[in-house]
């Protein structure tokens, strides 16, 4: 199916998420021919670049991925530039004009995509001002585009959200949280709901917890500044890790509309047991990595790099033990943890299931290890059920099996990207996969005390060598309940 006539204006168009995430997302559903020919991408930046500069630009950055040459020059061909201050007049009329001029080659209908790849601090300003120069008046679709972070708390969530709201509808905004493209973050509610086997056990009688860990192996990197202000539980948890615990939790939608798995998916937040200032050390730990062993190199510790305090309080490591307050799940806790400089690039779902009502074979010598159904999110793809079954010879002993699904792409690795799915959607009007207000507004009321708990002292950091998986703390949050962390290492699909 293509996609309808459209212009997209890029803001941000010279920026690190333009170049490593967008163009080549772009260029790959334009040669599956996904991507309709009456389309056109203004790129916009502060930066002066003529038309074909950028052109370069973006041809750059699609080759570095590999790409085959034939179609780049007819693809570049679709990109125009307008240099811009956020701030001033003059700059929107300009680039009205050359949205309108473009609108009428391309027959675009009106149709407009507003993408802000750009630093938000401006995601109001350049609202308003959309608005404000008439660039809303055109009678197509009008779409926003908004990367994170949507917010810092709660109450400039809220503002940053009226700033918006002025100029788009609701159903105008599309709030992007990228893992709600990857393939088999998707996959959960098919799991779900797909299947007869899950969704009878899918709750407090048969699960015992859920645990969803997420580790990066790089550091801040480039990020110092932003991160600096952020932390893990802002840049990591109020969005990614609980829009999964939000998939993972939620009631079957009534049907598959974006509406209706909104409105579950807000439920489960809601449900949320709120945690306390004053509790908060009982529910979450906090670590900042130290200097460690990634990958055989010695890698510096947080406080060491570049624009970050070397007496920063900064968390590089959160994990939390979250409860739901509802019938389905009142009593499992549902364990995250993510952090930046781990032992491994991975994000994995283990939903562990309650022990058997007693263990018929333990005369053998065996104890039986609890079922478990691995979601393997990345860098592999697949599910994992964890059973129990006989020896084979003249014996009854038991011993554990893995029964795998393997989510292989032909290239191996997750293709599609998860932006390109999330254009896609974007461009044919699909909001399901985005953040909707009343997510991000529950998300920041529920990490709120945790953050400002956290800012009230001052934590003893470093606290976990970079290449472990945190800080011990974070082992015995799951210890006091008689549970462990699985180790992620030892999970993977094919071992
Ligand atoms: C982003 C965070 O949202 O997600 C980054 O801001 C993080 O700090 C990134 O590195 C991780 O994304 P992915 O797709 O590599 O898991």
């Amino acid at each position: 199916t293509n996609t309808p006539a459209t212009l997209v204006l890029l803001f941000g168009a010279t920026g690190d998420l333009a170049k490593r995430k967008l163009y080549p997302s772009l260029y790959n559903l334009y040669e599956k021919g996904i991507l309709s020919e009456q389309f056109a991408v203004i790129g916009i930046a502060r930066r002066r670049l003529t038309h074909e500069q950028y052109r370069n630009w973006v041809k750059d950055s699609v080759e570095t991925f590999g790409m085959p040459q034939e179609k780049i020059g007819k693809f570049i061909r679709h990109f125009y530039f307008q240099s811009h201050d956020v701030t001033d007049e003059n700059s929107y009329r300009e680039l009205k004009g050359l949205a309108d001029e473009l609108d009428e080659k391309y027959a675009a209908n009106g149709n407009r995509i507003f993408y802000l790849a750009m630093s938000p601090e401006f995601f109001g300003t350049v609202a308003e001002s959309l608005k404000e120069y008439g660039f809303t008046d055109t009678k197509g679709f009008k779409r926003l585009v908004i990367e994170k972070p949507f917010g810092w708390d709660l109450s400039s969530a809220v503002e940053l959200n009226e700033r918006i709201r002025s100029a788009f509808s609701e159903k105008e905004i599309y709030r992007i949280d990228h893992y709600l493209g990857k393939e088999m973050v998707q996959n959960i509610e098919v799991i779900r709901f797909a299947n007869a086997i899950f969704e009878p056990l899918w709750n407090n009688r048969y699960i015992s917890n859920i645990q969803i860990t997420s580790g990066e192996t790089l550091g801040v990197e480039e990020r110092g500044r932003y991160y600096e202000k952020n932390g893990a539980l802002r840049d990591m948890v109020q969005n990614h890790m609980l829009q999964i615990v939000s998939l993972l939790a939620m009631e079957p939608p009534i049907r598959l509309t974006t509406d209706e798995i909104r409105s579950e998916k807000v439920k489960v937040l809601r449900a949320l047991h709120p945690i306390e200032k004053k509790d908060v050390h009982k529910y979450f730990v906090r670590g900042q990595y130290g200097r460690g062993i990634i990958g055989g190199k010695e890698v510096p510790a947080y406080r060491e790099e570049p624009m970050v305090d070397p007496n920063s309080n900064t968390e590089t490591f959160v994990a939390g033990k979250l409860m739901i307050d509802n019938f389905r799940w009142a009593g499992v806790p549902f364990y995250i943890r993510t952090g930046k400089r781990m032992q491994a690039k991975t994000l994995k779902i283990v939903v562990q299931f309650k022990d058997i009502p007693m263990n018929l074979y333990y005369r053998n010598g065996s104890s039986l290890n609890p079922n478990l159904l691995v979601i393997h999110i990345q860098p592999e793809e697949g599910i994992t059920l964890h059973l129990n079954v006989k020896k084979s010879g003249r014996t009854m002993e038991t011993t554990p099996v893995k029964l795998n699904f393997s989510n292989k792409n032909v290239d191996g690795i997750n293709t599609p990207e998860a932006y390109e799915k999330l254009l896609y959607d974007i461009l044919r009007g699909d909001a399901t996969n985005f953040t909707h207000w009343d997510e991000v507004a529950y998300s920041w009321n529920f990490v709120d005390p945790i953050s400002e708990a956290w800012a009230e002292e001052k934590a003893d950091f470093p606290n976990y060598a970079a290449g472990t998986f945190g800080p011990k703390a974070a082992d015995e949050l799951l210890q006091r309940d008689g549970f462990f962390w699985w180790p992620i290492t030892n999970l993977n699909i094919d071992d």
